[in-house]
C-alpha cells in the first residue's frame, strides 16, 4: 500500500489518533499537512513527525479561518481527515447549555465547515473523513450533548457521501482510546477507568491510536467504501 504523491490533511494531526494517522500516511509515502490550534502541540508533533511536515494554527470552529487555510495553504488535497475535537461529558440537567453550544460549534461545525471548505479542492478520487464516536450509538448517561453531536457527525458525513459524489465521504466512530484527551483525568483515575472498560469489552483491551489510524487509512485506500460509518471499538457496541 502507498500514498506516493497523494496530499493527506490531517486537522487535529497533533495529537491522538490524528497524530498516529500522520505518522501511518508518511510511512506510506504521503505529503502530509497538520492543522490545530496549539503551537506547542504543533512544534511537538513537529518533532515527532520530521520536518517533511507541514504544520498550520487552524481553530476549524472559525469558518473563515478554516476557508482561508483550505484557499490560501492547502490550494489542493487528495483526502482531508478531520480528527480534531474538543469533547467533554456531564449530566444533561446541570449543565449550562452554554456549554452543549460549546461542542458542537467544535465537533460539527469545526468538520462541517472543513468538509465544505476542502470539497471544492479535493482531486478525482479523493475522500473525506470525519469522526463521530461511540456514544451516538451506545447512549451512556451524562453524554446527552456528546451523543447528540456525534449522531449529527454521522448523518452529515452519510449525506454527503451522497451529495459530493463521486468524492468518497466516511465516518469513522472510535470507542474508548487511550489518547491524550484524557490527560486531564488523574492517572489513577484514567487507568481505573481504561481497567474496567478493557474487562467488559470482547478484546480484553481499549484502543490505542494506532488501531484507529489504521482505519483511517484503509478508507483512504479502498475506492469502494464510501458513506460507511466505521465503528472501531473493540465490540464495545455488543457489550
Ligand atoms: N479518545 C477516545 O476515547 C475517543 C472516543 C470516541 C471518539 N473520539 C473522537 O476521535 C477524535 C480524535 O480524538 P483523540 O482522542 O485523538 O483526541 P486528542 O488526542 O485530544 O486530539 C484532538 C486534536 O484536535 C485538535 N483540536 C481540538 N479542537 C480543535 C479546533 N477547534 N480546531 C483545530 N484543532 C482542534 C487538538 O489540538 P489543539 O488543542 O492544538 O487544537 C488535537 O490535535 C475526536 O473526534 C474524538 O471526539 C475519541
Amino acid at each position: 500500500m502507498t500514498l506516493a504523491g497523494k496530499k493527506i490533511v490531517i486537522i487535529g494531526g497533533s495529537s491522538g489518533i490524528g497524530l498516529e494517522t500522520a505518522a501511518l500516511a508518511l510511512e506510506q509515502g504521503a505529503e502530509v499537512v497538520i492543522a490545530s490550534r496549539s503551537a506547542d502541540k504543533l512544534r511537538q508533533a513537529h518533532n515527532t513527525l520530521g520536518s517533511s511536515v507541514s504544520a498550520y494554527e487552524l481553530d476549524m470552529a472559525d469558518e473563515q479561518a478554516v476557508k482561508e487555510f483550505m484557499t490560501r495553504d492547502v490550494k489542493r488535497l487528495d483526502h482531508l481527515v478531520v480528527t480534531a475535537a474538543q469533547t467533554w461529558s456531564g449530566p444533561f440537567l446541570a449543565t449550562e447549555t452554554s456549554k452543549a453550544r460549546e461542542l458542537f460549534d467544535s465537533k460539527f461545525w469545526g468538520q462541517y465547515y472543513a468538509a465544505k471548505h476542502a470539497a471544492p479542492l479535493l482531486a478525482e478520487g479523493g475522500s473525506i473523513t470525519l469522526f463521530s464516536g461511540l456514544v451516538a450509538f451506545k447512549p451512556m448517561a451524562g453524554a446527552a450533548s456528546l451523543g447528540a453531536v456525534n449522531a449529527a457527525v454521522a448523518s452529515l458525513g452519510q449525506t454527503l457521501a451522497l451529495e459530493l459524489a463521486p468524492l468518497r465521504v466516511n465516518v469513522v466512530s472510535p470507542g474508548i482510546i487511550d489518547t491524550p484527551s484524557r490527560a486531564g483525568m488523574d492517572d489513577a483515575a484514567r487507568s481505573a477507568f481504561y481497567e474496567s472498560v478493557a474487562a467488559r469489552l470482547p478484546v480484553k483491551r481499549v484502543g490505542q491510536p494506532g488501531d484507529v489510524a489504521q482505519s483511517v487509512l484503509y478508507l483512504l485506500h479502498n475506492s469502494f467504501v464510501t458513506g460507511t460509518v466505521l465503528h472501531v471499538d473493540g465490540g464495545h457496541l455488543l457489550t
